[in-house]
């Protein structure tokens, strides 16, 4: 049976695409730091599906937990099909005055181990002549984003280097979607420290974030950007000149 690996899956948008593979029929590795969750929803998902949920408890900023994924997957014999980075955090406040070392870990989770788990498994996946990747970026991406200056910034790697693979996949059987989410009610914000941004008061459901993504992935899409308001977010950024969109993001943003 196919497998889906999940990063980021103990909770938000990473536990509702989990569940989505699930609903389809489909195994899953799910992996994040927290093992007590990843056994409860392993227990949860186990018991609504047919499906066996398997779960590695790793922090996925350390340089080693892709060997360590490598690994369990060859020893269990799992046939990785679908692979979604999904797991990434950001930090909100004044770049000057952040902890370096956060900014550190954000970026060996939001770009290294994306960018490796990527390479590792699209290389599979070309073997095997068929797969598909779903990489979690953010409308972030699209802009310059004062006051979650670093964290935009791996956004935009995140959707850069997905769009140009796709690009160099295309014909092999090997797809990259890119999802785009905008403000979505999880644990994004608290661990952030981003409660009260005026730009964050309208919050999509994860669950319905997932859909979107998971739908385009299963059609090859090349991005999804959930939601109306997202959609005319990102049509106004790419048309407006450069400067008045960092103004207006910096009134957006600002507490
Ligand atoms: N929510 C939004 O408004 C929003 C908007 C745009 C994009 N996004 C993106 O969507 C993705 C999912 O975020 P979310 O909103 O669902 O936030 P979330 O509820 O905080 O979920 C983040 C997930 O990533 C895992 N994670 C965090 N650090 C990790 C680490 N070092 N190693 C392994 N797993 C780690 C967390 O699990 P543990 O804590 O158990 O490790 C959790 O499962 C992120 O890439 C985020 O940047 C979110």
């Amino acid at each position: 049976m196919k497998t889906a690996l999940v990063t980021g899956a103990s909770g938000g948008i990473g536990l509702e695409i989990a569940r989505l593979f699930a609903k389809d029929g489909n195994n899953l590795l799910l992996i994040s730091r927290s093992e007590d969750k990843l056994l409860n929803i392993k227990q949860e998902i186990e018991q609504q599906y047919s499906v066996t949920v398997n779960y590695l408890s790793l922090d996925l900023s350390k340089t080693e937990s892709v060997q360590i994924i490598e690994n369990y997957v060859e020893h269990n014999g799992l046939h990785i099909e679908y692979l979604v980075n999904n797991a990434g955090f950001g930090d909100f406040g004044r770049f000057v005055e952040r902890d370096v070392q956060k900014y550190h870990e954000m970026i060996a989770l939001n770009i290294v181990t994306v960018m490796e788990l990527t390479q590792r498994y699209a290389q599979k996946m070309l073997k095997q002549g068929h797969g598909q990747i779903l990489n979690v970026a953010s409308i972030a991406a699209l802009q310059p984003v004062p006051l979650m200056a670093v964290y935009g910034a791996t956004k935009a790697f995140v959707l850069s280097f997905s769009e140009a693979i796709r690009q160099e996949l295309r014909n092999t059987g090997v797809t990259v979607t890119t999802l785009l989410p905008g403000p979505a009610a999880t644990n994004f914000f608290n661990r952030a420290e981003a409660n009260n941004v005026p730009l964050f008061r309208f919050m999509m459901s994860p669950a319905k974030v997932a859909l979107d993504g998971y739908k385009a992935m299963l059609k090859g899409k090349r991005r999804a950007i959930p939601g109306f308001l997202n959609k005319c977010l990102a049509f106004v950024v790419r048309v407006l000149p450069g400067g008045f969109v960092l103004n207006m993001a910096v009134k957006l943003m600002d507490k």
